[in-house]
Order: C-alpha cells, then sequence, then structure tokens
C-alpha cells in the first residue's frame, strides 16, 4: 500500500456547499486524488448513495481506493475523465467534480519527475502506464511546437528561446532527468530576468511541458460538456483551476451552456432556438477565503466555477 498520500483538498468547503451531497445520491469525483473531496461527499450520501471516483493515476487510484473502501457507496475507476461517458456509461448524477492539475502527492514525489527542485527521469505523466514521458516528448517535438506550448500552456514570454535551447542540447545529448530541462530554462533566459522573477524560472516551462505531456486543455471543453449531460435536472457540476489558461476554457465552456444561442447579436429575435443548458452560480467564480491561502499555499490560485443543469 501506498504510504504518505496526503493532499489537502482545495476549497473543501465551498465545494460541499455547492455539491449539497444528499442521501442515497449519486456523484462521480473525476480527480479522485487523495481522496479528500470524495471522502467528504461519502460521509454525506451515506450507505445508500453511491459515488464514482475517477483518476488516471494507478497510485492514486490504488491508495484513495484502499482508504475509501469502507465506504459502501465507493467505487474507484481507473481513467482520464475526458472519457467520462465510457467510463459511467448511463449513469445519471446528482453532482460532479473535477479538481484539475496535479496533485500534491504527484509533486512532491521526486521520481514522479513534476518538480522543478529534485533531480529525477523527466517523467511528468499523470497515468504512468500509458503515453510518452516528458523525455520523449522533449526529445521527439519539433522546436516550433515547444515554442507555442510553452506559450500558449505557461504564457511564457522566453518560449522561442528556451524551445531553441533545448533544440540545440537535444542534438548533443537527448533529455533525460528534471536537471537538463531546469539548465535549458536557465541557460535561456538572461541571469538578469531569471534573478528578478519572483517564482523558480522554470516553473512556468515545467507547467507547460506537463500540461502537453498529460494532454491536459484541447479535450477539456468537450469534457466539460459531457459531465454536464450526465447530470439530472438541478445536479451541479464543480471545477476547480490553478491557472488562468484552464480558468478560460472553464469559463468559456460555461459560458456556452449557459447561453448557447449562435444567432448574431444584431438579430432581432433567435432563430436558432438553442436553450440554456445550465445556470451558473456565485456570479461566475469563486476564490478559496483568506484563511484557506494562509493554511493551503496550492490554494492561493485556485478558482472555483459551479454550473447548475437546468
Ligand atoms: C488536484 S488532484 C485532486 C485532489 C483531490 N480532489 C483530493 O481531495 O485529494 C488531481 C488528481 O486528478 C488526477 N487527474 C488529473 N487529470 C485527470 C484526468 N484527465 N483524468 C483522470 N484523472 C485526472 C490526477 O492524477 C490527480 O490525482
Amino acid at each position: 500500500m501506498e504510504t504518505g498520500f496526503s493532499h489537502i483538498p482545495v476549497m473543501l468547503r465551498e465545494v460541499m456547499e455547492a455539491l449539497s451531497p444528499r442521501p442515497g445520491g449519486v456523484y462521480a469525483d473525476g480527480t479522485l486524488g487523495g481522496g479528500g473531496h470524495s471522502e467528504e461527499i461519502l460521509k454525506r450520501i451515506g450507505p445508500d448513495g453511491r459515488l464514482y471516483g475517477i483518476d488516471r493515476d494507478p497510485a492514486a487510484l490504488r491508495a484513495a481506493g484502499t482508504r475509501l473502501s469502507v465506504y459502501p457507496g465507493f467505487q474507484a475507476i481507473y481513467g482520464n475523465f475526458h472519457d467520462v461517458k465510457e467510463l459511467l456509461g448511463d449513469i445519471r448524477l446528482d453532482g460532479g467534480l473535477l479538481d484539475l492539475g496535479v496533485s500534491s502527492h504527484q509533486l512532491d514525489t521526486p521520481e514522479r519527475g513534476f518538480s522543478y527542485h529534485e533531480e529525477a527521469p523527466l517523467d511528468m505523466r499523470m497515468d504512468t502506464g500509458a503515453g510518452e514521458t516528458a523525455a520523449d516528448w522533449l526529445n521527439r517535438t519539433g522546436e516550433k511546437e515547444i515554442a507555442r506550448a510553452l506559450y500558449e500552456y505557461a504564457d511564457e514570454r522566453w518560449a522561442a528561446r528556451i524551445a531553441a535551447v533545448i533544440a540545440e542540447m537535444r542534438s548533443q545529448k537527448p533529455f533525460e532527468t528534471t536537471g537538463d530541462l531546469v539548465r535549458a530554462v536557465d541557460r535561456a533566459i538572461p541571469k538578469a530576468v531569471r534573478m528578478k522573477d519572483s517564482g523558480h524560472p522554470a516553473r512556468r516551462t515545467f507547467q507547460a511541458v506537463r500540461i502537453a505531456v498529460n494532454d491536459e486543455l484541447a479535450p477539456l471543453t468537450a469534457a466539460l460538456n459531457d459531465w454536464v449531460d450526465l447530470l439530472e435536472r438541478g445536479g451541479r457540476l464543480c471545477v476547480i483551476s490553478f491557472h488562468s489558461i484552464e480558468d478560460r476554457i472553464v469559463k468559456r465552456a460555461f459560458n456556452t451552456l449557459r447561453n448557447p444561442c449562435t444567432c448574431p447579436p444584431q438579430a432581432p429575435i433567435c432563430t436558432c432556438h438553442k436553450q440554456p443548458v445550465v445556470k451558473l452560480l456565485y456570479g461566475g467564480a469563486v476564490k478559496p477565503s483568506a484563511e484557506e491561502t494562509q493554511r493551503n499555499a496550492r490554494a492561493r490560485s485556485a478558482v472555483l466555477r459551479v454550473a447548475e443543469k437546468l
């Protein structure tokens, strides 16, 4: 059994308020992680309720699955929440949760390769049993495509320069470790700029490569539509994102579901007849309390959005 598998659930109180899990209800957590949110849901739905906990990380699934197996309504499911329709079939949900990104456990386990603080194999896969590692991705992807990922997934303004250094370094020796990537960023960004950066200079590059390797953003809009599709009327979908690019996708997807009308703005009446699918709660977005961000640094960038099926 895994040990030390800890992750403090972010915005737990706000998520429980929004979902208000009811005894006997049916819920799904698409990002089970350490199971913190899931456990709170399980406590509220009681023995007659059902909670499906999905994760693509076999280690997370094993650890949380074992811990939560004491709850009779819990079922752990290995898979990608983007494939929720295949994973859950025709199950209808009273509520769903997506707490996006990586867990503290993944970040803090050096051999997973997510951390720029530790020398480790450059892996970064959430699903350690599938797909290519960050090293494979960096060794085979074209320089322009790497630059695009750094810019689009992390707003890295040194994207072109970092991609050029990566291309140059890998022509000498393929990328293997987290240290190789940190050194590439160090070489690409001038020292004066690195010194001024309040965070680690490799922070944005690691975020972008992780997003690319795990294909986190491209399928997100379609996935959100599928999750909303599975909700019962009045059911709610809570989504927590951790950076602005991810949050922008959630915001746009929810706004389109709230107002799917495709008629030109100047049209006097609606002729597309597309009806709103959801309403949005809390005027759009909720941020964690100051008390929570003090207690848990990871919560600082969190944004919660909640859509209710009409
Ligand atoms: C931020 S953590 C979730 C933490 C969890 N809410 C808790 O309270 O412990 C995100 C988890 O979701 C998983 N994950 C991220 N994207 C996923 C995806 N597309 N499909 C399935 N699992 C995913 C990661 O492997 C990680 O374990």
